[in-house]
């Protein structure tokens, strides 16, 4: 059975504007898509806990070695890997915080970079291993900065770098300066999502 990922990250939660992009792309999808099935993963609601030293161990610890509460950090980490892995369609809601994407995404890509499971290295460098999936990216910002901005780059890479290749990024852009501009920018991005939907 085909299934979609939503990750949203904003602060706002439901609420946020890049939030509800991703709900209208999964409903989208959903149409085209009877049937599938839907996970969602809210950093805002539930954040996961930041990468720390003993985290980072227990993933590099070998199976058979860790502790209960190593094999626990590990377990975890599988089950957001897992999430990706048994999705087709990894969409994401993603605001501007600070000039970057927020801490609380950064930290989930700590917990899913993992060598030998989404990652290896090869003689010709690195080679993402969560292959064959698509992601679909919102990426809301309060002013305008365009789509050649380091946070674009960043998610570009790390999508990448895990094996993702095909990535659509839609930009919702100055949607802090005015009702006018924010009702432009919003109404662009449904209109992409109807688009990629049809
Ligand atoms: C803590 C915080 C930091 C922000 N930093 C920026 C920023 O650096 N650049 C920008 O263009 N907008 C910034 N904004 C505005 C948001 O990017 C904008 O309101 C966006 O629509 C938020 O998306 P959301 O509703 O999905 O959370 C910031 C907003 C917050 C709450």
């Amino acid at each position: 059975m085909s299934q979609i990922l939503k990750i949203k990250t904003s602060l706002f939660s439901n609420d946020g504007q890049s939030s509800q992009l991703v709900d209208t792309y999964a409903d989208q999808w959903l149409q085209q898509n009877p049937g599938a099935a839907v996970v969602e993963r809210n950093l805002a609601a539930a954040p996961v806990p930041h990468l720390d030293q003993a985290r980072f161990q227990a993933f590099t610890t070998a199976a058979e070695e860790r502790s209960p509460e190593q094999q626990q950090v590990a377990d975890f980490s599988q089950q957001l890997i897992d999430e990706i892995r048994d999705s087709e369609v990894i969409v994401l809601g993603v605001p501007m915080y600070n000039f970057s994407v927020p801490s609380t995404l950064s930290t989930y890509f700590d917990h899913i970079a993992r060598a030998g499971i989404t990652f290896q290295y090869t003689a010709n460098g690195p080679e993402g291993l969560l292959k064959g999936k698509k992601a679909v990216v919102f990426i809301t910002r309060g002013g305008v900065y365009g789509e050649d901005h380091a946070q674009t780059a960043y998610i570009r890479q790390f999508l990448g770098f895990i094996g993702i290749q095909d990535v659509e990024i839609i930009h919702a852009e100055g949607l802090a300066m005015n009702d006018q501009a924010r009702e432009e920018a919003l109404s662009a991005a449904h209109r992409r999502i109807a688009d990629l939907a049809a």
